[in-house]
């Protein structure tokens, strides 16, 4: 059989990886700012991690949500301390998109509506509600674009209330756009958001999935704006690559049995390792890293006079090139052995492990100022 070929691949090999570095299969060492997707936040292969996954697996490695799980409970309080939500209700899943997913549908259980404000480059996964609130029509099947989804410019005040009536169960907007190319909500746009939801009875979705779990300096971005959303969703960094996500959902939302179901959600590795990547975020005192280095970076990369703009919070970064400078990204993966994300047409992502150190972050800019001089 053959892979069903839907994935552009680079010709590298990883075959191990430590810290912020992976080797490929002939032990070239690559530097890694990129963490597969803003997934790797505590390092790749951390010892504490791979203890816990492994003690954890000689134990018992699957049962399904039918039977107690101390571990599902012993998250949900971990999370709800270090994220500073002990009031909210934890539903595990297994993805960014399937959190969505999950997020959306319990926005419509509780309103009773259907229709969705989602915001221009957005991208919340690629499932059925998640990927029609996606705003990019390659990705979205006429199956799909049944859904009711509205999209307006973020940060448009006007535009949203425009849009904004009562049938509208739920507003999804990202912590910070990733996939967009790293775009920003304004602060007081997200208070505007939270209150015009209150007044109106939609939910209002803060999906963190990519700005999360500390990787902006706080535990999730919209903390910044000091609002409380409805809904949470997180996924990416809340394994450290073991697949989990989440929903915290506010305390005002009943379950009723049977709402919300997975079978491999919750599962006891799933559980362990996210449990794992808070007590070394804690320990590690990774979020204060994230911020302090995050500043670093963007205090260095804004004095590069070639570069247009550089956005972002932490270790959650976006800088545009000039329209000659596209080769840069693919120049410091061959030639300085740096991963480093892309956004389209011209942006550079930096989403790496949030214990990389000063002296990583500095082989970084010494290779940026080369390619770009
Ligand atoms: C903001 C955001 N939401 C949702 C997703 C989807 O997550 P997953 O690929 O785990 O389904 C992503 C993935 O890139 C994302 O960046």
């Amino acid at each position: 059989m053959k892979l069903f070929d839907v994935y552009p691949l680079l010709n590298i090999t990883p075959a191990k990886a430590q810290g912020s570095w992976l080797w490929d299969e002939n032990g070239k060492k690559y530097l890694d700012l990129y963490g597969g997707h803003a997934v790797i936040s505590i390092g790749h292969s951390h010892p504490y991690y791979i203890k816990s996954l492994t003690d954890q697996l000689n134990k018992i490695g699957f049962y399904s949500n039918s039977v107690q799980n101390p571990l599902q409970e012993k998250l949900a309080e971990r999370l709800g301390q270090i994220s500073g939500y002990p009031d909210y209700q934890l539903f595990l899943c297994n993805s960014g998109a399937e959190a969505n997913e999950n997020a959306l549908k319990l926005a419509s259980f509780v309103t009773g509506r259907k229709k969705v404000i989602a915001f221009k480059k957005a991208f919340h996964g690629r499932t059925s509600g998640a990927v029609a609130a996606t705003d990019n029509p390659k990705i979205v099947s006429p199956f799909n674009a049944c859904h009711e989804i509205v999209f307006v410019t973020m940060n448009d005040e006007e535009a949203f209330s425009a849009v904004l009536d009562d049938t509208v169960a739920a507003v999804i907007i990202e912590g910070i756009q990733g996939v967009g190319g790293i775009q920003l909500p304004h602060d007081s746009f997200l208070r505007f958001l939270k209150r015009k939801c209150t007044v109106n009875g939609s939910l209002l979705i803060l999906d963190e999935i990519q700005s999360g779990y500390g990787r902006t300096g706080k535990f999730f971005a919209h903390q910044y704006a000091g609002v409380q959303p409805s809904i949470i969703t997180t996924a990416k960094g809340m394994g450290n690559g073991f697949p989990i996500g989440g929903l915290l959902i506010h305390p005002d939302f009943k379950p009723w049995s049977g709402m919300l179901g997975t079978t491999f959600g919750g599962n006891y590795l799933a559980c362990v390792a996210g449990l794992a990547v808070i007590e070394v975020m804690e320990k590690e005192k990774l979020m204060e890293n994230a911020a302090a280095l995050g500043s670093y970076w963007l205090n260095e990369i804004g004095k590069i006079s070639t570069i247009k703009e550089v956005r972002g919070k932490g270790l959650m970064i976006g800088f545009d090139l000039a329209d000659d400078k596209k080769e840069v990204r693919t120049n410091l993966l061959f030639n300085h052995r740096i991963f480093t994300g892309e956004a389209k047409p011209n942006t550079i992502r930096l989403l790496p492990s949030l214990a990389l150190t000063r002296e990583e972050a500095d082989i970084f800019l010494k290779a940026l100022k080369q390619e770009l001089e």
